[in-house]
């Protein structure tokens, strides 16, 4: 039987857990660089002294007018290397491994003069009419995410994921209602999606695996539901999808993305849905901060690994303290054992 605290290994990446941080946006580039700084440091390397078996750093972004703020990490940029490799290493140091989140927010995209996406189609009544790509510039949007995965590679993170969900580019390219282009990125709606995952996994090393991350079902009236999301997925998945991390919404305005609520684990019956169609290990999240729910989903095999977001922002220490709750192994820091 596997538990929270089992090994877990897919590819080349080995997890001493299947406790991980999901990205969460800090917004944090004060220099408006996309440089990764000492908050961001701070920040992920506590968590792998807290315990968590994997860390995804938060949605960096391929261009400038890709980030939801000018205050959100890139990776366009050489330059952008570095700060992000001395976070790789701490983490590594400190017994956890670590990912990215490649993204672009396409209309989402709120500090951008002219935000783009698949059409001119604004994401509510306050944001900007965005910009529809031609079709030359889908083709140089995939070279654009290329490339951040091969700076990604190079700064030594151990696995990559896609950004597909919350109504960023990837999904508005997959999703009917934000997609009403007649070229070929139109007709086919996964066509952007899966070229950025075969772009991407021809700079990863061949053992290093791709995690896409997808809204399983849209809030919005006439959305797709699970149905549709386990055909797109089939399709991210011949292209090269190793793991799907699955998550729900953010295409609509914030009041329709609360539902179908926010009580505990209300996105992994999404999740299970997934593995089980496509035969494939899954990422649950959202409201698993309860150590012996998390705890269930593992045994229960509705998921392969668990994320815990908020949770962790309330409390870096949550992987050890789940650990003491569960009465599995000291894993806690001998520095720290006087605490627990
Ligand atoms: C402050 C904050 C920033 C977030 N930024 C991202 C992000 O960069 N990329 C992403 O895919 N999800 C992002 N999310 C969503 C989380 O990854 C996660 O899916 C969500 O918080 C639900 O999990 P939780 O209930 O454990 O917090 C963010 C959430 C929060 C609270």
């Amino acid at each position: 039987m596997q538990n929270l605290f089992s090994t877990y290994k897919i590819k080349n990446l080995e997890l001493k857990n299947r406790v991980v941080m999901p990205p969460m946006c800090q917004y944090s580039v004060e220099k408006k660089d996309g440089i990764a700084n000492d908050w961001h440091y701070m920040h992920y390397v506590s968590r792998a002294v807290g315990g968590a078996g994997f860390i995804i750093v938060e949605m960096t972004d391929v261009e400038p007018d890709g980030r939801i703020t000018d205050y959100d990490l890139g990776l366009w940029s050489d330059e952008q290397v570095p700060a992000l490799a001395k976070i790789v290493e701490a983490v590594h140091s400190h017994g956890a491994k670590i990912g990215i989140q490649i993204a672009h927010a396409g209309r989402k995209a709120e500090d951008a003069p002219e935000p783009v996406a698949p059409s001119a189609i604004p994401f509510d009544e306050n944001s900007k009419t965005p910009r529809a790509l031609t079709t030359e510039e889908v083709k140089g949007m995939v070279e654009k995410f290329r490339l951040a995965v091969r700076r990604a590679v190079q700064a030594g993170f151990d696995a990559i994921e896609i950004h597909g969900a919350h109504g960023y580019l990837i999904h508005q390219f997959h999703s009917p209602l934000t997609n009403k282009r007649d070229d070929e990125y139109g007709q086919d709606l996964t066509k952007f999606g899966r070229e950025v995952i075969e772009a991407a996994k021809a700079e990863m090393p061949a053992d290093m695996p791709l995690i896409m991350r997808i809204s399983a079902r849209e809030y919005v009236e006439g959305g797709y539901g699970i149905e549709e999301s386990i055909e797109f997925s089939k399709a991210y998945k011949d292209a090269g999808a190793d793991v799907f991390d699955v998550s729900s919404g953010g295409e609509g305005q914030i009041a329709a993305w609360g539902r179908p609520g926010t009580h505990a684990a209300y996105q992994v019956p999404l999740a299970r849905q997934i593995k089980e169609a496509l035969q494939v290990p899954v990422m649950a999240v959202g409201r698993l901060d309860d150590p012996i729910l998390a705890n269930a989903v593992i045994g229960n095999e509705e998921a392969d690994l668990v994320q815990v977001g908020r949770g962790m922002l309330r409390n870096p220490y949550w992987t050890l303290e789940a650990a003491k709750q569960l009465r599995k192994e000291n894993i806690v820091p001998k520095q720290y054992e006087a605490g627990f």
